[in-house]
């Protein structure tokens, strides 16, 4: 695990969903609330990329066959969730949003 520089605050709050790469890896960062919080981005169903997906009422919905997964612990909130997917840290340095990503 290392952290690793998402980007600036300010630019990443201006979207609820974002993909984000890093090590061949997408990640779905979430800004709800006035709280960011990062999620694996592919869906334990089908890989669908949560990050195309919609957030709703504190969830996140995969796009092709909606799976819904609670943005804080990544639990799956429906059968096609399975198990959920993994949650990461993250913190702020200055301006800049880090998350602790393997
Ligand atoms: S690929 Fe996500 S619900 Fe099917």
């Amino acid at each position: 695990m290392a952290w690793v520089s998402i980007g600036e605050i300010d630019q990443l709050s201006q979207l609820p969903v974002q993909c984000f790469r890093h090590a061949d890896r997408e990640y779905v960062l979430i800004y709800h609330d006035s709280r960011f919080y990062m999620l694996d981005s592919a869906c334990p169903h089908k890989a669908a990329a949560l990050c195309d997906g919609d957030l709703r009422k504190g969830a996140i919905e995969c796009p092709w066959h909606k799976a819904r997964f609670d943005i804080q612990t990544g639990r799956g909130l429906n059968p096609l969730a399975g198990g959920g997917v993994s949650t990461y840290s993250l913190r702020q340095e200055g301006d800049q949003l880090l998350a602790e990503l393997t």
